[in-house]
């Protein structure tokens, strides 16, 4: 595979693009127009109308999108994509009836993915992502969040972070990397959930956000891992440091997790099937992003949606995200996503793109960069060979031609573009 940076350079001008609606922030009312993107040194430099194009980039060398359908880059907001091993098994056990706790309980779980992350040093685990994220990427993703979290111990939690950075700088992606330590108790810390927190806080976040490898920290808050106040502590220490905070919340039962959450000014609360009403409330309150997951939905065959009306009508931005991980999603694409959103969760297509777009962006803290369209932002777009927008939503696991532009770089070409030197 090349190098990301020996990839072709997308600077020039990019024409007959169709601008997919709600892909632009700054462009009023150019939807379904023939629309021109310029791009200048990896960065969007214009995007409009073609017949407002400003004369000084006419002559640039050109792109020809022959009339695909542009979006933002998508953004996949909430993933744990680094982890030894999988769990093919409890997806048995659970098919014979098994529940996810029941499953946790009987020593699966979380914690089997903790002994082989534990047993894999850096660079095994590098080799077991890197073909992951490359999947992941070729549905159009530009930017990604990482957690750590299979490793709850400063060693391994580091080795984690440190691959998740390593990802993101050879394969030319955004990455934001989430300490989430406080994942499940490790079986050393049976019984002293206390302790654990406490080497939690005091210990692993500091030095490892002092090493630079967290931009955000998450904690599970949920009966078969952390309580309200353990979280909270969390929280405070992530506080203490700068840090935004976002919660894996109210997944399996109602805890208050969200509305804790919300108080600390939490970026995202994700999963959500148990959310109430006061939930709903702080979130809106604190413009806080509700993530839905819904290949963990799916995969846990569960039956209490998230209270997707009650966000909508509160106004709570919603976003879409695969939650990949080896337990409970272990799905390789954001389109299929955005097909279950809609089908499962019943969001319309123009809320499930705007959930791996600009919602999405802004569950990781980039929504000034990433999620739309506009001058000034680095050069993350796709252009699809399809109809209509609906599509992306509406094929079920099916690739659909698309040229990747990734950080001002044409990292895939689906069909030949032609390109001419004006
Ligand atoms: O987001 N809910 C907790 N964490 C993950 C599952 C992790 C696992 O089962 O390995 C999730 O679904
Ligand atoms: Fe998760």
């Amino acid at each position: 595979m090349k190098c990301f940076h020996e990839l072709p350079s997308a600077d020039g001008l990019w024409t007959g693009l169709r601008l997919a609606p709600d892909a632009a922030s700054d462009v009023p009312a150019a939807d379904g127009e023939d629309a021109a993107i310029v791009v200048d040194q990896g960065a969007i430099a214009w995007i409009g109308a073609r017949a407002a194009l400003p004369p000084a980039f006419a002559a640039l060398p050109s792109h020809d999108g022959r009339g695909a359908l542009v979006t933002a880059g998508l953004v996949d907001c909430h993933t744990h994509l680094v982890y030894g091993g999988q769990r093919a098994n409890e997806f048995a056990m659970r098919l014979a009836g098994a529940s996810y706790e029941e499953v946790a309980a009987a020593g699966g779980g979380i914690v089997s993915s903790v002994n082989a992350t534990r047993a894999a040093d850096e660079d095994t685990l590098y080799a077991q992502a890197a073909p992951r994220l490359v999947q992941l990427l070729a549905d159009g993703v530009c930017a990604i969040e990482i957690k750590s979290g299979y490793g709850l111990a400063f060693e391994h939690e580091r080795k984690q972070l440190r691959v998740a950075r390593r990802l993101g700088e050879d394969h030319g992606v955004t990455v934001r990397t989430t300490f989430l330590g406080a994942h499940a108790l490790p079986p050393e810390y049976a019984g002293r959930s206390g302790d654990y927190i406490a080497e939690v806080c005091d210990r692993m976040l500091p030095a490892l956000a002092d090493e630079g490898l967290v931009d955000a920290v998450d904690a599970f808050c949920e009966r078969i891992a952390f309580s309200l106040a353990e979280t909270e502590r969390v929280f405070q220490a992530a506080t203490r440091l700068g840090l935004p905070v976002k919660l894996h919340a109210e997944q399996l039962s109602d805890m208050g997790g969200a509305a804790l959450a919300a108080r600390y000014g939490a970026l995202s609360c994700d999963h959500l099937e148990h959310l109430s009403a006061e939930g709903i409330a702080a979130m809106h309150e604190a413009g806080t992003v509700a993530v839905l997951l819904p290949g963990a939905y799916y995969t846990l065959r569960d039956t209490q949606l998230p209270p997707i009306e009650a966000l909508r009508t509160a106004g709570v931005p919603m976003a879409v995200s695969t939650d990949h991980n080896p337990g409970t999603s272990p799905t390789l694409s954001l389109l299929l996503m955005v097909n279950m959103a809609c089908t499962l969760f019943r969001l319309t297509v123009p809320e499930a793109l705007a959930g791996v777009t600009r919602h999405a962006a802004r569950a990781l803290g980039l929504a000034d960069t990433h999620g739309t369209l506009a001058a000034g932002r680095p050069a993350n777009f796709v252009l699809w060979q399809l109809a209509d927008s609906a599509e992306l939503a509406y094929w079920l696991g099916q690739q659909a031609p698309r040229t990747i532009v990734r950080q001002g770089r044409i990292a895939s070409m689906a069909h030949a573009l032609e390109k001419s030197v004006g």
